[in-house]
């Protein structure tokens, strides 16, 4: 017996395996492996959520784990959230029922859920029984998060809904159907930290309203229409977004008192002028882009600069007057770090503008209408790294830098579309960390190589020697004419983009050799390269990742470019009739992973490369459906080239065979008439000629015995054939 039990029998070992296998499914199905993702029939538990997403379920899963403490009922069908539905789930913490189509919240639903913290039901129709519903979820009193967000809620039923919710401490009504908004509507949150009302169509809130929301923290009132913001009080805001509404005017309070405040979205909106911010604020983002914001203290005197605004609350008329263009009207802004002021009407920045911000690291005026920029005080600026002066008319950029401010911590300049023909001399000696600079659409000229040591170079010039912490630079579209041999000397140039400029002349790309070594992405493109007329070396520039040579006038591949390690290479719009088919066999075949080709009227008989490169696998051809060839000036898609063509290619071979035969047959022919009849003329003197010329020289080498022996046959020869 012992021994029998000793050795099972194979089967009831493998019944044993297969029990306790099963034995650990239950044991996990039931008791939340703690690791293991455990799976219900419908839904998917992990740890203690079980999420039932997009189930097309009616009603919640009774047989869940009693455990669930995070539920997903997201995208279901549930219009009734009956009042036993959750009676199962006494610890659970987090419901989520968005886009059920849900209108019904019955009463005691949540009677069981006294844990619940956490409740989304955003994009469903609450608003149809919003009564009942608000019964059901004034019982939440542990409630700290709701999202209400799409309900097409009206500002009664939010009340409604919210009144009693003392313990909320973050509330979307965003996508509802709120027109104003008024002290009565947010009375006993107390708590509420978060509060988003984008999107509603909010034209009101009187003052007061929330002036129950001691701990307020962000504010949301995105995409509203709001018409303006006087008299602004929120002193325990930290963030404040009011962007895209129909703003014209922003005015804090005229008070010493300390805001909190550190973010201001005011963009999308109607600005005419600068907003009037708390004079003591933190204010660290200033979003300003997209309004219609100058400053128009030249226009005027200093006695006319006044402003006086009506406000009407009620029957009270308050006529408060302003003085709109006083720096100290921008408020401090000590602590400002970023400023984005784009897509404006600015046409000058005060005097004073940058006095103050001293932690100013970003600014951006980019799209505004400023002719010159002439900042007495560059020191303000000292801490600024980016700064984006693009799309403006500036044709005059003073920098005063005898006075000590450098710009030390610029490392981001762009300057693109405007007026400018130079920067001021020796800019770039002092902005030591500079990395990029964008000087595309501006008629510049770039120094020569003359340039005078002592920083005597006109303002009508650029001068990027020895900028050695520049590595990109752009100055496509600048009309730039034909490039001094070391125009780059003493930079390690990484990015150069010299692309629209078709009169640079670049020739045998000499003016690049000081930069051959560093530089990674090159743009050529229409630059009037063209392979005849130098011979462009390419092989120097060995770290060369990117390079566009598009639309330029090459009609042969430049073999030095075969072995560079270039990853992408473009060479659309221009004259190649074909590519070599073995570049792709050396290292640029191994390296490159895009290329662009199309725009070559390439010979649709010669397409031997281009079936390699696609048998290659390794090379993507980004432009591959728009690549054509040229077939007897008909183009023709390279991707789908007809059998026809393919055909008469081979014909077109096979007949410039016959066409090679039958030019060359009677030419030939001819040839041999003309010998035979030069040969019977002179037939006679041709055989003497030969004779003693064979005697003469065979005289030299060949023993007396052996003339007759030669010469007699071969005459006999002759004479045969004649007859
Ligand atoms: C749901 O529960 C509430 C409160 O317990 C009760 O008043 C209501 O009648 C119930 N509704 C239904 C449909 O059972
Ligand atoms: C303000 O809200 C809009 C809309 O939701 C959003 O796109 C923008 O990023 C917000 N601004 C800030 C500073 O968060
Ligand atoms: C500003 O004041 C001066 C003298 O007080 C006057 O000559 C000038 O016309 C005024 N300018 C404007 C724009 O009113
Ligand atoms: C507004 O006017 C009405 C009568 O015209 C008056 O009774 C009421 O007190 C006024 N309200 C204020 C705030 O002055
Ligand atoms: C008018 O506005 C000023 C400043 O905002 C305020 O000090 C003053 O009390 C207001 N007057 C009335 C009648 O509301
Ligand atoms: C400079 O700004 C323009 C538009 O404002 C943008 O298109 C361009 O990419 C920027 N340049 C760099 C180097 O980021
Ligand atoms: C296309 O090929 C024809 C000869 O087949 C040639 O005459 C013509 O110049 C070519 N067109 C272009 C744009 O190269």
């Amino acid at each position: 017996m012992n021994v029998v039990s000793l050795c099972r029998s194979p089967a009831a070992e493998m019944a044993i395996i297969a029990l306790s296998i099963s034995l650990g499914i239950i044991v996990l199905g039931t008791g939340w492996g703690s690791k293991v993702t455990a799976y219900h029939s419908l839904c998917k538990l992990e740890k203690r959520t079980a999420d039932c997403s997009r189930k097309r379920l009616g009603s919640v899963p009774a047989d869940l784990p009693a455990a669930t403490e995070e539920l997903f009922l997201d995208a279901n069908i549930i219009q009734i959230l009956k009042n036993a539905s959750l009676v199962s789930y006494q610890v659970l913490q987090s419901l989520s029922l968005r886009e059920n189509g849900l209108e019904l919240i019955e009463p005691g639903a949540f009677l069981s859920s006294r844990s619940l913290t956490s409740l989304s039901v955003a994009n469903n129709g609450l608003s149809v029984n919003y009564s009942v519903t608000a019964t059901a979820i004034w019982t939440l009193t542990a409630l700290r998060k709701l999202d209400l967000s799409g309900n097409q809620l009206t500002e009664d039923m939010v009340v409604t809904m919210i009144q009693h919710l003392s313990s909320l401490e973050s509330l979307s009504l965003a996508r509802n159907a709120i027109m104003r908004l008024d002290h009565s509507h947010f009375q006993n949150l107390l708590q509420l930290q978060d509060l988003d009302l984008q999107q509603n169509y909010i034209f009101e809130i009187e003052s007061g309203t929330f002036d129950g929301l001691r701990v307020l923290q962000q504010l949301n009132l995105a995409y509203n229409y709001m018409p303006c913001i006087v008299e602004f009080d929120l002193t325990q805001l930290r963030v404040l977004n009011v962007s895209n509404n129909l703003i014209e005017w922003f005015l804090a309070v005229e008070d010493d008192i300390a805001f909190e405040l550190e973010t201001l979205d005011l963009s999308h909106n109607w600005l005419l002028f600068f907003p009037l911010l708390p004079k003591q604020n933190k204010l660290q983002t200033l979003l300003l882009m997209h309004n219609q914001m100058s400053f128009y203290g030249d226009l005027f005197n200093h006695s006319e600069s006044k402003v006086q605004l009506l406000f009407l609350d009620g029957n009270i008329t308050n006529i408060t007057t302003f003085n709109l263009w006083e720096e100290n009207n921008h408020g401090n802004l000590s602590s400002l770090s970023f400023l984005d002021m784009s897509w404006n009407q600015v046409r000058y920045l005060p005097d004073r503008f940058f006095e103050g911000k001293a932690f100013l690291t970003h600014l951006n005026i980019s799209h505004n209408c400023l002719e010159s920029l002439h900042v007495q005080r560059w020191e303000w600026l000292n801490t600024l790294t980016d700064l984006d002066l693009s799309y403006n008319q500036l044709s005059d950029l003073q920098v005063n830098l005898s006075s000590g401010g450098t710009l030390p911590n610029l490392q981001w300049f762009n300057l693109s579309t405007n007026r400018l023909h130079g920067l001021p001399a020796k800019l770039f000696t002092h902005t030591t960390k500079i990395t990029t600079v964008d000087l595309s659409n501006n008629p510049i000229k770039i120094c020569g190589s003359h340039v005078d040591v002592n920083g005597a170079a006109s303002p009508d010039c650029i001068d990027v020697h020895n900028a050695g912490s520049l590595k990109n630079l752009f100055l496509a579209s600048c009309d730039l004419a034909m490039l001094g041999n070391h125009v780059f000397w003493g930079t390690s140039l990484a990015h150069l983009d010299l692309s629209n400029n078709p009169n640079v002349q670049l020739g045998s790309l000499v003016p690049l050799q000081d930069v051959a070594q560093s530089l990674q992405v090159l743009s050529l493109r229409n630059t009037s390269l063209s392979a005849a007329k130098t011979t462009m070396d390419f092989s120097i520039f060995q770290k060369l990742v990117n390079l566009d040579l598009s639309e330029n006038a090459l009609v042969s591949f430049p073999e030095s470019l075969i072995g560079l390690r270039l990853h992408t290479l473009d060479l659309r719009k221009n004259g190649l009739h074909t590519l070599p088919q073995h570049a792709m066999q050396k290292q640029l075949g191994r390296s490159l992973h895009v290329i662009y080709l199309s725009q070559n009227p390439y010979d649709c008989c010669r397409l031997g490369w281009w079936d390699a490169l696609h048998s290659l696998g390794t090379i993507h051809i980004a432009d591959w459906k728009q690549v054509t060839c040229n077939y007897s000036s008909k183009f023709i898609s390279a991707a789908n080239l007809p059998e026809s063509v393919l055909q008469d290619c081979k014909w077109l071979t096979a007949d410039m065979m016959w066409v090679y035969l039958v030019l060359f047959l009677p030419t030939c022919f001819a040839l041999l008439v003309a010998f035979v009849i030069v040969f019977l003329t002179f037939r006679q003197r041709i055989l003497q000629m030969v004779k003693s010329r064979y005697k003469r020289s065979s005289s030299h080498g060949l023993w007396g015995a052996g003339k007759t022996q030669v010469t007699e046959p071969k005459e006999w020869v002759l004479a045969e054939w004649e007859s």
